[in-house]
């Protein structure tokens, strides 16, 4: 097998979906291996979950820097070097990064977002969602590049919107697809099995060994 790729989560808040890519990377055959988990907030609820696990965690706290991102980029970078950190991904952080963070890590850096891009790109995307009678809703793993939202597609899960659906309802229908979807994904990356043609994400058909098959729900 070859080396696992040594990842980092970064998290604003609950870390559900750290939580499931550390489940998944518990399994040494796993291809990436959480070597971080980074926080911009202290008060995150998945600092606990990933200590408990095992996993260190730093709190990079990004209020203090204000609007000066490229600063508080500067102390997050600080922490991935000392961590030896080959691939990130972003978990529920809830931080615009700058043009010149998203170069760096081109290719190598992968975010979830709770909506079938390119729709509903930004903030409360189930309550538009269900505002714009959408029928199907869902998730979205892709490579992440300066524009928010925007990057190449690696996986999309779909989920029914179904009547009398709640934001709330709406949501964990969504996100029980995310925790399927995200541990797949980055495990395709991680593999480097992903390659870029005329913008869009390719996924080389052969099998990786350590890929868990993504299933359509039943
Ligand atoms: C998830 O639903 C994730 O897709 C979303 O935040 C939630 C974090 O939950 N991310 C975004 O909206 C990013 N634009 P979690 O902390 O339980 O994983």
């Amino acid at each position: 097998m070859t080396a696992r790729r040594r990842t980092a989560i970064l998290i604003s808040g609950r870390g559900s979906n750290m939580a499931a890519l550390l489940a998944a990377a518990a399994d040494p055959a796993y291809p990436a291996e959480i070597v971080l988990v980074l926080s911009n907030r202290a008060d995150a609820g998945g600092l606990a979950r990933a200590a408990e696990a095992g996993i260190p965690t730093a709190v990079v706290e990004s209020r203090p820097f204000g609007r000066d991102r490229a600063a508080f980029e500067a102390a997050v970078e600080q922490e991935l070097a000392r961590h030896g950190v080959e691939l990130i991904a972003l978990a529920g952080f809830m931080r615009v990064l700058t043009e010149g963070f998203t170069q760096r890590w081109a290719g190598r850096m992968v975010n979830i977002h709770p909506s079938l891009l390119p729709a509903f790109p930004g903030l409360d995307t189930h309550a538009r969602a269900l505002a714009a009678g959408v029928r199907l809703h869902g998730c979205t793993v892709h490579l992440v590049t300066p524009g928010v939202d925007e990057g190449p597609i690696l996986a999309q899960a779909a989920v029914p919107v179904l009547e009398g659906d709640s934001e709330s309802s709406l949501a964990a229908r969504v996100l029980a697809e995310e925790h399927r979807l995200y541990p797949a994904a980055l495990a395709w990356v991680a593999e480097g099995r992903v390659r870029l043609e005329e913008g869009r994400a390719v996924i080389a058909a052969q099998p990786g060994a350590s890929a868990p098959a993504l299933r359509n729900p039943a």
